[in-house]
């Protein structure tokens, strides 16, 4: 059987606990707590219809759509079922000999460049350095281990830690590596600062991966986009994508989310607020080590040796809370837990219910 390596499967804790998935509070997943942009799923539901119709061969409003929230041509952004297919199939075109990692990073990385045999270094975020990442290390590690792909996560899963767009820029003139940045978690930030999508016109070796699984809260459309300076990369992720690869409810929404300023701007501050907030909160309790992050996730330690992330993470399912345990993330250990900011009441519940868990011996 598959083993789930990611966040919650919420459909094992519905047979494990005879839970339905909708009543789970999911803290695990990083997905916003807002839901799908109003405007897209208002589109949805009116165009359910299109279903019964194959999507435009050519996504030609979808790729506008797109070009125009990133502020590059149509002709330029890539399509993909999710981000995972861009990873995986970016990382199969450029087939890296030699590639560099942040750890801990997202583990499909590490798991897609197994499959093409590259050989893995890594680079450790260290704890007492709030897993900050030091762009002059990164561009000394690339030159010195002559890496042929550096992966960047920005913000970095699970950590929350981020480069600005002028440290991608350096790691770019300074290497002669291909960079991978992945965007998943961009719009948790300021992408003015930190998003590297308009290096793309002048960098050749860089190419920029996004979803909108986790800002956009539609994991179920799995729609993934990317833009690339490299032109053989780009005519090969193109080709690469099957005759109506793309779902059409992806097509329907994508075409209007990403223009529903008014959810982009209530989701930023939701998440703005409720991390300072909780991480407050949390560190109040003086339990727990809170790392600081510019995503909608939380990275935490707990203090006390005695005690481990599993056993909250068993604690909170009795209250059907799931959190993520990251012991099994590279350069973490058993104490290391991670959570998303949820809407206000779920963020004060797992508040409460995490006190309550160390309140108890
Ligand atoms: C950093 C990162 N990249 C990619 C993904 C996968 O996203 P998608 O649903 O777009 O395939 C995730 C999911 O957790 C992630 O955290």
């Amino acid at each position: 059987m598959k083993k789930n390596r990611h966040g919650a499967d919420l459909y094992a804790l519905e047979t494990k606990y005879h839970y339905r998935p909708e009543d789970i509070r999911d803290f695990s997943s990083n997905i916003n707590p807002l839901g799908p942009s109003p405007k897209a799923m208002e589109a949805a539901a009116k165009n359910i219809r299109a279903l019964c119709r194959y999507p435009d061969p050519e996504y030609r409003k979808l790729k506008a759509a797109i070009g125009d929230y990133l502020n590059v041509d149509q002709a330029a952004v890539l399509l993909g079922s999710g981000t995972s297919q861009l990873i995986q199939e970016a990382i199969a075109f450029i087939k890296p000999a030699r590639a560099l990692i942040n750890s801990p990073c997202y583990s499909e990385y590490a798991r897609e460049l197994e499959k093409i045999g590259a050989e893995i270094f890594e680079y450790h975020l260290d704890y007492h350095k709030n897993f900050s990442i030091d762009v002059n290390e990164i561009i000394a590690r690339i030159n010195e281990e002559a890496v042929d792909l550096y992966v960047l996560t920005n913000p970095n899963n699970p950590t929350g830690s981020i480069l600005t767009r002028a440290d991608v820029a350096r790691i770019l003139d300074e290497t002669s590596a291909h960079v991978l940045v992945d965007e998943t978690y961009i719009e948790f930030t300021d992408p003015a600062i930190y998003s590297a999508v308009s290096l793309v016109k002048s960098r050749e070796k860089l190419i920029v991966i996004r979803g909108t699984s986790k800002f956009f809260a539609t994991p179920g459309i799995r729609l993934g986009y990317a833009v690339t300076g490299d032109e053989a990369l780009h005519a090969a992720l193109a080709a690469d994508l099957s005759m109506w690869g793309i779902n059409a409810m992806a097509d329907v929404m994508g075409r209007v989310m990403f223009q529903d300023v008014a959810f982009r701007e209530e989701s930023f501050r939701l998440i703005q607020r409720e991390k300072a907030k909780v991480i407050a909160a949390l560190e109040a309790k003086g339990a727990l080590k809170v790392f600081p992050s510019y995503g909608n996730f939380v990275l935490v330690k707990i203090k006390d040796k005695s005690r481990r992330a599993a056993e909250l993470r068993e604690a909170l399912l009795a209250k059907k809370m799931v959190i993520r345990d990251c012991s099994n993330f590279k350069n973490l250990d058993e104490r290391f837990f991670r959570f998303c900011l949820l809407d206000p009441e779920s963020n004060e519940a797992l508040v409460k219910a995490i006190d309550d868990f160390f309140k108890t011996s």
